[in-house]
């Protein structure tokens, strides 16, 4: 027991992070990762979505809308309301949240 005290502090200190990134990468394991390659997230190789591999370097989201923050922000919380009918479902994603995965994602410049 006193053995595993030390790694459950260690668990308990990686679920509190405040490291923006780390977050970002656990919000994608579990919400993007069934759909979407995503560099950095280890169990990111869904093919069901294009790759977000240098999704930075693209002038365009979803083949249709400018490639700026504030979009992929939009497009994260709500892909049904800016393109009715697109196969990636509204996931119930927080502003907070998808502004973290977007800052993410906006680093991926090399494929
Ligand atoms: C059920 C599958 C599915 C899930 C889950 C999903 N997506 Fe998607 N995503 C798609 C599909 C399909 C497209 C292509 C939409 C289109 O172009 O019509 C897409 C498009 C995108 C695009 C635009 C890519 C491009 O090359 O233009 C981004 C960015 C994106 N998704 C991010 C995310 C993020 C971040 C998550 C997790 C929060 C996520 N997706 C979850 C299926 C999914």
């Amino acid at each position: 027991m006193r053995r595993l005290i030390p790694l459950l502090l260690l668990a308990l200190a990686a679920c509190q992070s405040n490291d923006p990134r780390a977050q970002a990468k656990a919000l994608i394991a579990s919400r993007c990762a069934a759909c979407h390659v995503v560099p950095g997230v280890r169990t990111a190789v869904g093919v069901v979505g294009p790759s977000l591999a240098d999704i930075a370097n693209r002038q365009v989201i979803a083949g249709k809308f400018a490639n700026n923050r504030d979009n992929l922000i939009r497009w994260i919380m709500h892909p049904q309301a800016m393109m009715p009918g697109s196969a990636m479902p509204e996931m119930g994603i927080s502003q907070p949240q998808a502004t973290q995965i977007a800052d993410y994602l906006r680093t991926l410049d090399k494929p």
